[in-house]
């Protein structure tokens, strides 16, 4: 469904154009129409022979991908495994299949497909991605900051005794953050790719310079929109302890529409023109990517934001981290769209308290860590010392819980998983503080059950 100022926009464009052919042809000797006569009008479906062997024998080989493949429309549209997974011989991506190696010996495969691929049909979702945080900073800490490797491979495996350089001590990286954030595909010999390092999330960095994996929202192979629109689409990595946006959204007032209705929702409506009335509640996609009213699609989730709420303190997002004023005003158009201003308004000045109350609480607790730091009163090791190690679920956990439960309207993460907890952590750090500054030493045992209840 169009909307209104979309309509009027292209009201005022036929205006114009009006204008024009009137004001013209007031001087114009002759008109010329267009030649409407039939021509030999040729529309090329289907593949080329090439293109057919990947799909004969992988219908045989996989027959799950062709499937999933045959579903979606690009296969509609002729582009096949060949248009993504065949790279030219010097590619440092270039490997063969099985099957190509037999049959086509001169054509070279690739089973890692970068956001580069898919650029050459889509440059204009791949520059708005590139801009996001998905593109930009997702890899970063598992690739460039040293501090995080550590956290990995030095506590996460080391502790357990597990020698340095030894496969295992990587497993924690292997299974947890790069599924999500996305690492560096480093190659074997053959230029297929080592199996430490791929397949990864969303903002993996692959030999090719590509940076991005789009599947991770439009999974292979059918690469359906619809599948995108949805909350579970970025329920994988927007979940749990730290950032537990699905769960967020299924407790919101909006997640309660998308469970009762959603099955009667049209979710398959071209971009920019799915609005309301195709749903009656939005979803992460409506809210952080989607056209609705005025705004077009973006790929770069970091556009609609005001707040950085990742981080240890809440600040109004700049630089690297976007444009807080844009971003505000640019949510505030979603949510206009089927709330008053008054209801708005309300939303935002309530978010904005949260943040600064959560700011409060976090300038109490460095205050508190940096008097024990200064005089010497806490651990080399983080992770065995219980004042810091609350600390770390102070923000990192509770505190986002209550920020992202506060902005997305779900009141239990707010109160119960967010501020509640906040409380409670925050005051057995000011037992251990002052515990520690009366004492002048480090308690001798560790009181925190780790991740515990946090
Ligand atoms: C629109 C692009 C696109 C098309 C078309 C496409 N693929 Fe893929 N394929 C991908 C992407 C993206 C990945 C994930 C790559 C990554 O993680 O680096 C992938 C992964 C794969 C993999 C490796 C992962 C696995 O599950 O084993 C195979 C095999 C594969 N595709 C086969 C095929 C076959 C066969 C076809 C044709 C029927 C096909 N692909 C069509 C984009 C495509
Ligand atoms: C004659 C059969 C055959 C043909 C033709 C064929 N493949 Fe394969 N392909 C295979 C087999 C077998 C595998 C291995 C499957 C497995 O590991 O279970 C494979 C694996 C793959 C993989 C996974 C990565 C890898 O290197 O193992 C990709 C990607 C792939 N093929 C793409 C293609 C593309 C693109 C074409 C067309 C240019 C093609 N294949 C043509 C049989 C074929
Ligand atoms: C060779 C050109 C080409 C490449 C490469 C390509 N696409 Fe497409 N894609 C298309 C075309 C054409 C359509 C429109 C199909 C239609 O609606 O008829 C399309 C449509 C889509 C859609 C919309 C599907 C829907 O349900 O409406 C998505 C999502 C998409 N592509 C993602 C990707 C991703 C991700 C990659 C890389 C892994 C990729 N494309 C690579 C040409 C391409
Ligand atoms: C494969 C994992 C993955 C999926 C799927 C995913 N995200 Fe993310 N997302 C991330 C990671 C990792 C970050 C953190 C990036 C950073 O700041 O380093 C992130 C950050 C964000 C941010 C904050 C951006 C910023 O500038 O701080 C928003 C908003 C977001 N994602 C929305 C979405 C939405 C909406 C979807 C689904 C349509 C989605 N994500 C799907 C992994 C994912
Ligand atoms: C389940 C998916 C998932 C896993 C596993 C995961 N992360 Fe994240 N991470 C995210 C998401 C989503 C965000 C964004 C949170 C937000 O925007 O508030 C994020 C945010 C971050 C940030 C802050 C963003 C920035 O750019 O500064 C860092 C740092 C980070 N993660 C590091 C890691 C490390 C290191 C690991 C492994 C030890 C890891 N993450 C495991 C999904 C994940
Ligand atoms: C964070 C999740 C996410 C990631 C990552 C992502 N997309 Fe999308 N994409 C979406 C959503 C959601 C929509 C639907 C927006 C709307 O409602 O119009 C969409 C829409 C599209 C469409 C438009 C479909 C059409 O019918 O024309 C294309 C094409 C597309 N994406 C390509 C890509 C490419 C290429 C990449 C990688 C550079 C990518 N996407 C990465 C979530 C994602
Ligand atoms: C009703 C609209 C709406 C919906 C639905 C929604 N969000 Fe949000 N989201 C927001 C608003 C508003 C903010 C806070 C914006 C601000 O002021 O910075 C936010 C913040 C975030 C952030 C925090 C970034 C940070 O700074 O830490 C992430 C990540 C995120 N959303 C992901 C998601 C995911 C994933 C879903 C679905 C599971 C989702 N959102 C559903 C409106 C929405
Ligand atoms: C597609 C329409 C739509 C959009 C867009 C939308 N909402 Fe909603 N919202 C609803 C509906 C419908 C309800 C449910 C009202 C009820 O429970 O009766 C709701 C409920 C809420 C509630 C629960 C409190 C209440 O009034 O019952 C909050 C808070 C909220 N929305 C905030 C937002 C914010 C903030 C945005 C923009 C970031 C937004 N909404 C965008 C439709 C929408």
């Amino acid at each position: 469904m169009w909307s209104l100022s979309k309509i009027l926009k292209l009201g005022s464009l036929m205006g114009v154009m009006t204008f024009f052919l009137f004001s013209t042809s007031a001087w114009a000797k002759e008109v010329v129409y267009p030649d409407l006569s039939p021509k030999k009008i040729e529309i090329k479906r289907g593949y080329t022979p090439e293109a057919l062997k990947c799909i004969e024998c992988h219908a045989k080989e996989t027959p799950g991908i062709v499937a999933n493949w045959k579903e979606g429309r690009m296969s509609h549209a002729g582009v096949s495994c060949y248009d993504c997974h065949v790279v030219p011989k010097d590619s440092p991506m270039a490997s063969q299949c099985k099957g190509v190696k037999k049959t086509m010996p001169n054509v070279y495969t690739s089973p890692m497909v970068s956001a580069k691929t898919c650029e050459r049909c889509h440059p204009v979702e791949m520059e708005q991605f590139s801009k996001s945080a998905h593109a930009r900073r997702a890899g970063k800490p598992v690739i460039e900051k040293a501090k995080y490797q550590k956290l990995m491979y030095d506590l996460e495996g080391g502790v357990s005794g597990v020698p340095e350089g030894h496969d295992l001590r990587t497993v924690p990286r292997q299974a947890g953050c790069q599924m999500c954030h996305g690492t560096e595909v480093k190659l074997e010999a053959d230029n297929k790719p080592d199996d430490k390092t791929w397949p990864g999330g969303v903002g993996t960095r692959y030999p090719d310079g590509g940076i991005g994996n789009c599947s991770v929202c439009h999974n292979r192979h059918s690469f359906k929109v619809s599948q995108a629109r949805k909350p579970e689409a970025c329920g994988k990595c927007h979940i749990g302890p730290d950032h537990p946006n699905i769960e967020i959204y299924m407790a919101s007032s909006h997640g309660q529409l998308y469970t009762t209705e959603g099955e009667q929702w049209n979710w398959d409506s071209p971009p920019d023109a799915w609005e309301p009335g195709d749903y009656s509640a939005p979803t992460c996609a409506t809210c952080h990517m989607s056209g609705i009213g005025d705004l077009s699609t973006t790929h770069n989730v970091t556009e609609r934001l005001y707040w950085d709420m990742a981080h240890v303190k809440s600040v109004v997002r700049s630089g690297e981290y976007g444009d807080g004023e844009k971003g505000r005003k640019l949510m505030r158009k979603v949510c206009n769209n089927c709330h008053s201003e008054l209801h708005t308004d309300t939303h935002f000045a309530k978010l904005d308290r949260a943040n600064e109350l959560y700011n409060s609480y976090i300038e109490g607790a460095q205050k508190m860590m940096d008097e024990l730091k200064a005089k010497k009163l806490l651990k080399k090791d983080k992770w065995k010392d219980p004042f810091q190690e609350l600390f770390y679920f102070l923000w990192h956990h509770a505190g986002r819980r209550a920020r992202h439960g506060t902005a997305m309207d779900a009141p239990d993460y707010a109160q119960w998983h967010g501020f509640f907890q906040m409380m409670n952590i925050y005051k057995d750090m000011e037992d251990l503080y002052k515990w520690r500054i009366e004492n002048n030493k480090i308690e001798a045992l560790s009181p925190v059950m780790s991740p515990g209840p946090y």
